[in-house]
């Protein structure tokens, strides 16, 4: 279990990340959504020790993550935003570089690493650099090289960002392969169709504090299963409504084009969004405990 207790984060003048609390348990898979500069990478940061939080702790499994704390990099396998690769070094040696990093002795590195290769369908290009491989490969790569040294939890910051749709996909099976061998999942993503497809919990971070969490299919309930899409003459407007009848006959009054579908997530972000450039933003308690 990883857990993030009123965590906040400031650079200057600019706050991070405010009062962050969130716990993830074992075997969860938890979706942390947000745009550009919403602290994402901040709050993984934080949980890898890489930068120290302002105040509040992280623990994992009620052990705190400190300055000097090796629970982090034993119990943490990490893919970041950006490359962490070798480009010059082969798959394969992209891996031992890793092993020996965590002073995996040589044998079970070895054999680690080819089932890894094996695992993410790179072992016939195991020998080749890393830079010869596709954007999608090399997330692959990334993803299999933080599980070196065994870690059970996954953190992965936007790991999908600029694949294409096919490549976002294999790598969501991974994902689900991975987590359905044990690991708890905390990944983040602006992509709320990616939350939507894998993860059972997520929650909706904005300028650095958490405005909601719960399982994809409540948020979406909460908000309303259908929603009738039109341009105003302004803007194009949403609503919500909780039965494909209602906004049917709703939309019939509207005397525009209109189009009704069912609600995603990224339908309730945007209505989360709008409340909060409206200025009707919910101050109401968030619930954060988070399970598998
Ligand atoms: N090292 C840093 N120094 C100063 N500001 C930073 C630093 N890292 C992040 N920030 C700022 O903190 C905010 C959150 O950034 P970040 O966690 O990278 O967001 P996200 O990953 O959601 O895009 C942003 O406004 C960003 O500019
Ligand atoms: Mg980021």
């Amino acid at each position: 279990m990883i857990s993030y207790k009123n965590v906040t984060k400031k650079y200057g003048t600019l706050i991070a990340v405010s009062d962050f609390t969130l716990e993830i348990e074992r075997g969860g898979f938890f979706g942390l959504l947000g745009p550009n500069g919403a602290g994402k990478t901040t709050l993984l940061r934080m949980a890898t020790t890489l930068a120290a939080p302002d105040s509040g702790v992280i623990s994992i499994d009620g052990e705190p993550v400190g300055r000097n704390s090796t629970v982090a990099k034993r119990r943490l396998g990490v893919v970041p935003q950006y490359s962490n690769l070798e480009g010059e070094l082969s798959a394969l040696q992209n891996l031992e570089y890793h092993g020996r990093l965590y002073a995996i002795p040589s044998a079970s590195m070895r054999a680690r690493a080819a089932e890894l290769l094996e695992f993410a369908g790179l072992a016939d290009r195991k020998n080749d650099k890393a830079k010869t491989f596709s954007g999608g490969m090399q997330r692959k790569l990334m993803i299999v090289k933080a599980l070196m040294h065994e870690p059970d939890i996954l953190l992965l910051d936007e790991t999908t960002v600029g694949l294409d749709a096919a490549w976002r996909r294999r790598i969501w099976d991974l994902l689900r392969e991975l987590h359905g061998q044990g690991l708890t999942i905390l990944l983040t993503t602006h992509y709320l169709e990616e939350a939507q497809a894998l993860c059972s919990l997520v929650g909706v971070i904005d300028r650095g504090r958490l405005k909601l969490t719960g399982s994809p299919r409540s948020l979406i309930s909460g908000a309303g299963e259908f929603v009738i899409e039109y341009y105003d003459g302004i803007r194009t407007a949403q609503r919500f409504f909780n039965s494909r009848s209602e906004a049917l006959a709703e939309a019939a009054k509207l005397g525009r084009e209109f189009k009704v579908r069912e609600a995603s997530l990224e339908d309730v972000f945007i209505k989360l969004t709008q409340k909060h450039t409206d200025n009707l933003e919910r101050s109401d308690g968030l619930s954060v405990k988070a399970g598998a």
